[in-house]
């Protein structure tokens, strides 16, 4: 049997840093700032908190019972817990998902790198507003540079991942996250007591109902599932490496908190900085690459050297976040291999890596030298609209419906109460969400995002 003799996470702390460090990553901190910004703030972060609380956590302990039921990565598990069904097509949806966000998220990952570089060569050096726009520019339309960087960070991965689910997933969460925890809370700290900080801090947190309206709420819900790794069976691969006393809800808890905990020390980081020196928080991958390198040679003006250390311990978090990102998004697919071929592990990762390495040039070529448009969409950005936008809801929507219409409910309580160990006082409230409220959110995101509402 291929189930008995599974790899466990050795710990229960293990188990939820390494699930933690699948959610926290370029989501948190680059898209999470700019999506309150231009929410409401406050506004936006109350409704986004209710999301991950009424939606995020259903569907995660949901992923969660999958995985650790079937004790095998999502790409196998349907097909062990609803054998000779229909099912079996999330398992491949959810691998295929993570196999293509990778292409684009590595590119993205890879820039955090480059930054680190530059921070360290040229953080001292006066430059203008305009330098920082040039210098992104160039940067990432180069052919070579990005794509170098890119193959640094995979071949990282690469190496976690082969290392195991002990040793290499766990042992690298366990030293990742505290750092990243540290140097977040020094950053927002930094930032928060600059001059005039204030005034970011009222941006951020200051509630603006007016600007509360539909697109507020299905952004919010939508940078929930991404933010949590949802919909791709991430955190029911991880899952399936449980122990039997790890509990579901508290796991699920712990990683909703921590995700959101980062989420919003982030925009504690950016806001209070630009507004510090007076500049508009932009939107995209331009906040992070380009107007926050900026804003740090301004804010820490008269004293380069803090400018830099501060730039430096900013970039390294990023590359912390996302490369804890990349490796749960590299395993789904290298457990699928590894269990269903019967591949060892190191040769499932080497395809994995193959793959990626192709994908992963594609797209980082199509941001500049490869013009060739895809319904009117650059390789990166179908990489990115295909997963984000239709993989990942349509992928959670059906793991709602599995678990909440088709798995047996004595099976789901099992799971829950680790054999009728612990209580599970939320159990119906749970079920409830499960079976109507998330599926009909997830169903409206998705036509909104599309563009139908
Ligand atoms: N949650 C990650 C982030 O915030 C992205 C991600 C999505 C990772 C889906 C794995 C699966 O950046």
């Amino acid at each position: 049997m291929q189930n008995s003799g599974r790899v466990n996470f050795g710990s229960k702390i293990g188990a939820i840093l390494a699930a933690a460090g699948s959610a926290v990553g370029l989501g948190n901190i680059w898209r999470f700032p700019y999506e309150a910004g231009n929410h409401g703030g406050a506004a936006f972060i109350l409704i986004y908190l209710v999301c991950v609380l009424l939606m995020g956590m259903p569907i995660m302990i949901a992923e969660f019972t999958v995985g650790r039921r079937a004790k095998a990565s999502t790409g196998r598990a349907f097909s062990v817990l609803a054998p000779g069904t229909q099912w079996k097509w999330i398992g491949f949806l959810g691998v295929l998902a993570g196999l293509l966000i990778l292409g684009y998220y590595l590119v993205v990952a890879g820039w955090t790198l480059e930054y680190i570089l530059q921070t360290v060569v040229n953080g001292t050096v006066q430059q203008q507003p305009e330098d920082f726009v040039n210098a992104f520019q160039n940067f990432s339309k180069d052919p070579f540079r990005p794509v170098l960087w890119l193959l640094v960070f995979l071949l990282l991965t690469h190496y976690i991942v082969v290392k195991g689910v002990k040793d290499g997933i766990e042992k690298s969460s366990k030293i990742f996250m505290p750092v990243l925890f540290i140097l977040i809370v020094v950053l927002a700290v930094c930032s928060i007591s600059l001059p005039n900080a204030g005034k970011g801090l009222e941006f951020l947190l200051k509630p603006d109902f007016s600007k509360v309206n539909a697109d507020v709420f299905l952004g919010a819900m939508g940078q929930a599932f991404f933010s949590l790794s949802l919909g791709m069976g991430c955190l029911s691969t991880y899952a399936s490496y449980f122990g039997s006393d790890t509990q579901l809800g508290k796991t699920a808890l712990s990683v909703g908190v921590i995700d959101s905990m980062v989420a919003i020390l982030a925009g504690l980081i950016i806001f209070p900085a630009a507004f510090s020196v007076g500049i508009q928080p932009d939107a995209g991958p331009s906040l992070i690459f380009i107007t926050l390198p900026n804003v740090f040679q301004q804010a820490f003006g008269g004293v380069p050297i803090l400018a830099t250390v501060f730039s430096l311990m900013f970039y390294v978090l990023l590359a912390l976040a996302a490369l804890t990102s990349t490796i749960s998004l590299h395993e789904v697919v290298t457990a699928y291999l590894n269990e269903r071929f019967n591949l060892k592990r190191s040769r499932a990762a080497l395809f994995v890596t193959g793959f990626c390495i192709v994908t992963g040039i594609l797209s980082s070529l199509s941001l500049g030298v490869w013009e060739t448009k895809f319904f009117g969409l650059g390789f990166f950005d179908l990489l990115d609209f295909v997963t984000a936008k239709m993989m990942l809801p349509i992928n959670g929507l059906l793991v709602c419906l599995f678990v909440g219409w088709y798995l047996k409910k004595s099976i789901s309580r099992e799971e829950l109460t680790n054999g009728g160990v612990l209580r599970a006082p939320y159990y119906s409230t749970y079920m409830f969400l499960l079976r109507y409220v998330v599926p009909v959110a997830i169903f409206l995101i998705m036509i909104n995002e599309l563009g139908f509402i």
